[in-house]
């Protein structure tokens, strides 16, 4: 019998953390780093942070790797997966956090917007789980977190669609290849976030912000934990899916929402 608190350790193993740069994707790899693990972080850089990321993360005293991908470009990806092995010769843990959200209401939305928010959401989340999967079947052993969102287990009005679209379908994806390499011993579930005051809804920290104006009373509101998401948040549910601690689940909805998506507001 293991002790309870070494189940949640992760000393040797090497996690890839896509969208690593900021946001959640950045409490995450700081949650696995933490935990004991060496990780390698991607983004397209966008805003120029990645190499910074990695910096911070070092001071935590684990191997940290950072890697220029655009999840979407299938040579990215195959580049990402022989970088993550050559440095690191193999890869236990997966989390598929890199993603984009865009509010447009639907008689708006161009076809190329639809294309470009399932490239990088489903596309990219696909070559990332198949790519890092083959490393895992050779060692059959794994564990993959994908990236989904309340959107999708409830409808918004303020044109969301597209997005809600990619978010069930990571829990569809992420049910299927559970079962899918359940016999390679590759435990992949779904991460589920509600309303977090980070990353693409950091607007919901500043009261003032017109985007906390808009939406942020009602969110709250129908939170039964009354109050907003935040990276400790994120870090516990994803050392408890990356861990021993979470050995027998695989294919799960993990909603980390406050009881946003249960609350029938009456
Ligand atoms: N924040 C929330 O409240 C919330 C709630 C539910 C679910 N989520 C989900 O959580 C995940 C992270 O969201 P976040 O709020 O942390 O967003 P964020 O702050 O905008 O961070 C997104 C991260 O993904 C990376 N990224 C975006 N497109 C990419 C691509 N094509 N290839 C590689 N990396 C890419 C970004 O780096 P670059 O831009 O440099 O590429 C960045 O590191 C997303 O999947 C999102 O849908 C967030």
């Amino acid at each position: 019998m293991t002790h309870a608190p070494d189940l949640f350790k992760l000393e040797g193993k090497v996690a890839l953390v896509t969208g690593g740069s900021r946001g959640l994707g950045y409490f995450t790899a700081q949650a696995l780093a933490e935990a004991g693990a060496d990780v390698a972080i991607c983004g397209r850089d966008v805003r120029g942070n990645l190499e910074q990321a990695a910096r911070e993360l070092k001071t935590i005293g684990r191997d940290i790797l950072p890697v220029h991908c655009d999840v979407s470009q299938e040579e990215d990806v195959l580049r990402l997966a022989q970088e993550v092995k050559n440095h690191f010769g193999r890869c236990d843990i997966l989390v598929n956090c890199a993603g984009i959200g865009a509010m447009i209401p639907t008689v708006q939305m161009t076809s190329p917007d639809w294309i470009n928010m399932m490239n990088i959401n489903l596309l990219g989340m696909f070559q990332c789980c198949r790519e890092i999967g083959k490393m895992m079947i050779e060692r059959q052993s794994g564990s993959i977190i994908n990236f989904s969102s309340e959107n999708g287990q409830v409808g918004f009005s303020s044109g969301m669609t597209a997005y809600a679209t990619t978010k069930i379908g990571v829990v569809g994806m992420s049910r299927s290849l559970a079962v899918e390499w359940g016999k390679y011993n590759i435990r992949v579930n779904a991460l589920l976030p509600g309303n977090m005051e980070e990353g693409m809804m950091e607007a919901l920290k500043d009261r003032n912000s017109p985007f906390f104006q808009l939406a942020g009373e009602p969110l709250l509101n129908l939170t039964p934990l009354h109050r907003f998401g935040n990276g400790d948040d994120i870090k516990g549910a994803i050392v408890f899916l990356a861990s021993e601690a979470s050995s027998y689940v695989s294919g799960a909805k993990i909603v980390l929402d406050g009881g946003f998506t249960i609350n029938a507001g009456l």
